[in-house]
């Protein structure tokens, strides 16, 4: 039915924000599936920047291995970029971005937000997640815990997925995700939610959400 409604066309842009782990790349997955929108996800971005060793992708490797957030305006120049391509026409759906009020102001400028779904999650449980994820090289998401990869299905853990970056980029986001919440919240957008329970029942609240608002 969702489908449906949406498929037509009409705008809809939102972000998902949330702690490292806290289910934002899993979620936006299904969403961007469903709605027919584009997951674009600053970390993806830039972990592929990494990878083609570009000056972009050098410039972040040191912030991100050390679950430092990397400087806003590299940031902004990246999304403007990514958010002007055709397929963004029709609305995204945003991942890890914005983290800071710079960047959320920036996005103002350029865009005009629907919702914003806040992932509530416990620590203990975004540590566990973190610590078992596994990702496959065309972006898939599992959990040696709670979605464990198919027999013979090649997996990697990500370089930031380890102990002492995981307590850095918790540390980071407690830092920063104050301010921002209350940037949201005061514009009517915020929608908080449980990230931690089942993943079918996170994604049927966040259907939820999207259906109200259009
Ligand atoms: P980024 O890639 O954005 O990482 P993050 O915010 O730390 O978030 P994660 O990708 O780790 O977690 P997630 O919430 O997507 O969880 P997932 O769905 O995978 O950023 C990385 C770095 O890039 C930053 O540290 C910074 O340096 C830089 N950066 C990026 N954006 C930036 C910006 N805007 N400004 C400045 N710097 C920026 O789920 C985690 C695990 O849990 C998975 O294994 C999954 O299978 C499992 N799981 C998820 N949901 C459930 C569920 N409901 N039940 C059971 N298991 C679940």
């Amino acid at each position: 039915m969702l489908l449906e409604k949406y498929s037509g066309g009409g705008e809809l842009n939102i972000i998902l924000m949330g702690a490292p782990g806290a289910g934002k790349g899993t979620h936006a997955k299904d969403i961007s599936e469903l709605y027919k929108i584009p997951h674009i996800s600053t970390g993806d971005i830039l972990r592929e920047e990494v990878k083609k060793q570009s000056e972009l992708g050098k410039l972040a490797k040191s912030y991100m291995d050390s679950g430092k957030l990397v400087p806003d305006d590299v940031i902004i120049g990246m999304i403007e970029k990514r958010l002007s391509e055709d397929d963004c026409k029709n609305g995204y759906i945003l991942d890890g971005f914005p983290r800071t009020i710079e960047q959320a102001k920036k996005l103002d400028e350029i865009a005009k937000i629907d919702a914003v779904i806040y992932l509530v999650c416990d620590d203990d449980i975004l540590i566990k997640r973190l610590t078992g994820r596994r990702m496959t090289k065309d972006g898939r998401i599992y959990n040696i815990y709670f979605d464990p990869p198919p027999e013979g299905v090649e997996v990697f853990k990500r370089d930031d997925d380890n102990e002492e970056t995981i307590k850095e980029r918790l540390k980071v986001f407690y830092e920063t995700f104050g301010p921002l919440i209350e940037y949201y919240r005061k514009r009517g957008i915020l929608h908080e939610i449980r990230g931690d329970e089942e993943r079918s029942v996170v994604f049927a609240n966040i259907k939820k959400i999207l259906d109200n608002i259009k």
